[in-house]
């Protein structure tokens, strides 16, 4: 009974705006105008800058087209015969108010469109800087084979990657942000360090910590595919988003091992600490099988080489503090 008087209360109601609307529509035409600014600020979210920009520019032409007609048809509903003169006159002015709003509606979604262009130029720039500092750290080691290493990470899409499919970075360009991320959360660690080890600088020289920071996901860059995903949104509602998900199918060979491999493959020149801190980097997640030589062979790494150390806990400041 309940049930019934809410369904006919809400189709009352709805009925009766979509009534109101239809005869507010008639009686004035501009009111679409309205109705569309609306619907248009109601959904601007999901059609971004660009689309409700250029939304607002055809919108804005509308009050304009229907001067054009009215003038040509003939047709005067704002004019109106004034009595002491006798002669036509404008009320309100309000072809010049229509004019006036279909400008500043215009005006309004041509910035849009402009925010949004330099919006597109600084995030361009953005990733270029990016790029640069990464490319810039890596060549000033000197190391033979960076400038082979770089080439084909850029084949492989590393700079346009995210960190992970839902965790951190999962987002274009997150695995080289999060790459330089833990890049200077490990020269900070190392400052730290050798401040109150200094006897320790010799196993932390700063080419190792660009090596092994810049380098240590580099078995992700092919890794993670764009896909389309379902969540709820902060209104408990359910949403499409562009989101990822892994494929290791390309060059099933585990994480830290897959990219020391790759490295060497592809000429690079690596200390032993850089291939010990980049293999075991995820710690104790990335043990194959419990098996009683890797984790012998995992705890003498952790024990000997500060590297390791180092990189374990800029790779976790990074991707559980700068990034979450
Ligand atoms: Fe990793
Ligand atoms: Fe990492």
């Amino acid at each position: 009974m309940k049930e019934r008087f809410t369904m006919l209360l809400v189709s009352a109601l709805v009925l009766t705006y979509v009534s109101l609307a239809a005869f507010i529509v008639l009686v004035f035409p501009l009111s679409v105008l309205v109705f569309a600014l609306m619907l248009l600020l109601v959904f601007r979210r999901c059609l971004g800058l660009f689309a409700s920009g250029a939304i607002m520019l055809f919108l804005g032409v509308i009050p304009m087209l229907e001067i054009a007609w009215m003038e040509q048809s003939g047709f005067q509903p704002f004019e109106e015969i004034d009595e002491y003169t006798d002669h036509l006159r404008d009320p309100c002015g309000t072809r010049e108010a229509m004019l006036l709003i279909s400008l500043a509606i215009q005006i309004t979604g041509g910035c849009m469109i402009v925010v949004w262009i330099l919006q597109k130029k600084k995030e361009r720039e953005d990733k270029m800087e990016k790029k640069k500092k990464f490319e810039d750290i890596l060549k000033a080691t000197g190391r033979v084979g960076v400038g082979n290493v770089l080439a084909e990470l850029d084949r492989l899409g590393f700079y346009a990657a995210p960190a992970s499919t839902r965790f951190h970075g999962a987002h274009p360009g997150g695995l080289l942000q999060h790459s330089l991320n833990v890049y200077d959360e490990a020269m900070l660690v190392r400052e730290m360090q050798l401040r109150m080890k200094p006897e320790i600088e010799a196993r932390l020289p700063p080419d190792s910590i660009a090596i092994a920071a810049l380098l240590h996901d580099v078995c992700k860059a092919e890794v993670y595919k764009p896909e389309q995903k379902s969540r709820k949104n902060s209104n408990g509602e359910w949403e499409r988003y562009n989101g990822y998900r892994a494929d290791y199918s390309g060059f099933p060979l585990g994480h830290g091992e897959k990219s020391v491999i790759r490295l060497l493959r592809w000429g690079l020149e690596m200390s032993d600490d850089e291939i010990i801190a980049i293999r075991w980097h995820m710690s104790g997640f990335d043990l194959a099988f419990q098996s009683p030589e890797i984790r012998s062979s995992y705890g003498e790494a952790s024990d000997k080489c500060p590297l390791l150390a180092v990189l374990r806990a800029a790779d976790g400041l990074a991707s559980h503090i700068l990034e979450a």
